[in-house]
């Protein structure tokens, strides 16, 4: 009896793989599945229609006052809200990722070097500023090379007073922080292009106020007050 029970097992095995299975056809619907893992999700692909918005897009525009990557936010909102009348040290909203000196550090193929814009008492602050939140954990707060970071293990920081340092060129140390060298990684996507170029005037002063700056480059008021320190 067992037998014959077996044999129609069998053979109604095989008539069901064979037409519910292995039929070599494709499906757009979806399998059943027992545990679904999240596999279906409610969302939205990019450029595909949506029934959800009333323009039938999915793909929504940014809001009013979107900063896009690249573009500096404006410092300072002014009372207008005009996004290209930002005040603060810089005048202008730039764009980045040009083929120009201010976005790659390079003049004709070359690393440039000087800054390509003015340099101001407040670029030099925000040079300073920008040089303390996002070098100084790793550089120190002088350039030395002795921040926080390397008690922690990170090891060969560069000391920024070094003579290499000192002679090479802006455009190169832009492209060191855009991009990053060796263990240290690129700050590109963080920092903004004009930020880039006041952390690298800010770098210069510090630089300066290491060895090799003249009596003469100090402001006039500021002299007699070094002279006593001596
Ligand atoms: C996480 C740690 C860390 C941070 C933060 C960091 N650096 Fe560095 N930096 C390093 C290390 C490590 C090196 C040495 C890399 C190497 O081996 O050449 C270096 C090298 C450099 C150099 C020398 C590049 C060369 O040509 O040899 C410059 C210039 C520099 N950093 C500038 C900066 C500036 C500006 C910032 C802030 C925007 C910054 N770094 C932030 C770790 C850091």
């Amino acid at each position: 009896m067992l037998k014959y029970f077996f044999l129609l097992f069998a053979l109604l095995v095989v008539l069901v793989v064979s037409m519910a299975g292995f039929r070599g056809q494709k499906s757009s619907r979806s399998p059943i599945e027992i545990f679904p893992d999240m596999d279906q999700q409610p969302k939205v692909k990019a450029q595909a229609a949506s029934s959800f918005f009333s323009d039938g897009r999915s793909n929504r525009k940014p809001v009013d006052g979107t900063v896009p990557i690249g573009y500096a936010i404006p410092l300072h909102k002014p009372a207008n809200d005009s996004v290209g009348e930002a005040s603060g040290p810089y005048k202008q909203i730039y764009f980045s990722s040009g083929p120009v000196y201010f976005d790659t550090g390079k003049i004709d193929g070359q690393w440039g070097t000087g800054m390509p814009f003015e340099i101001t008492p407040e670029l030099m602050e925000r040079g300073r500023e920008r040089f303390t939140i996002n070098c100084a954990v790793c550089h120190g707060a002088t350039g030395a090379g002795n921040g926080i970071a390397g008690k922690f293990g990170l090891v060969a920081i560069a000391n920024l007073h070094q003579e290499r340092l000192r002679k090479l060129a802006d455009g190169e140390i832009f492209n060191t922080i855009t991009q990053g060298k060796n263990t240290m990684m690129g700050y590109g996507d963080r920092i903004q292009v004009q930020d880039r170029w006041a952390i690298i005037a800010y770098i210069r002063a510090l630089q300066k106020s290491q060895g090799g700056a003249t009596l003469q480059e100090v402001p006039e008021g500021e002299r007699a007050a070094l002279e006593a320190q001596k």
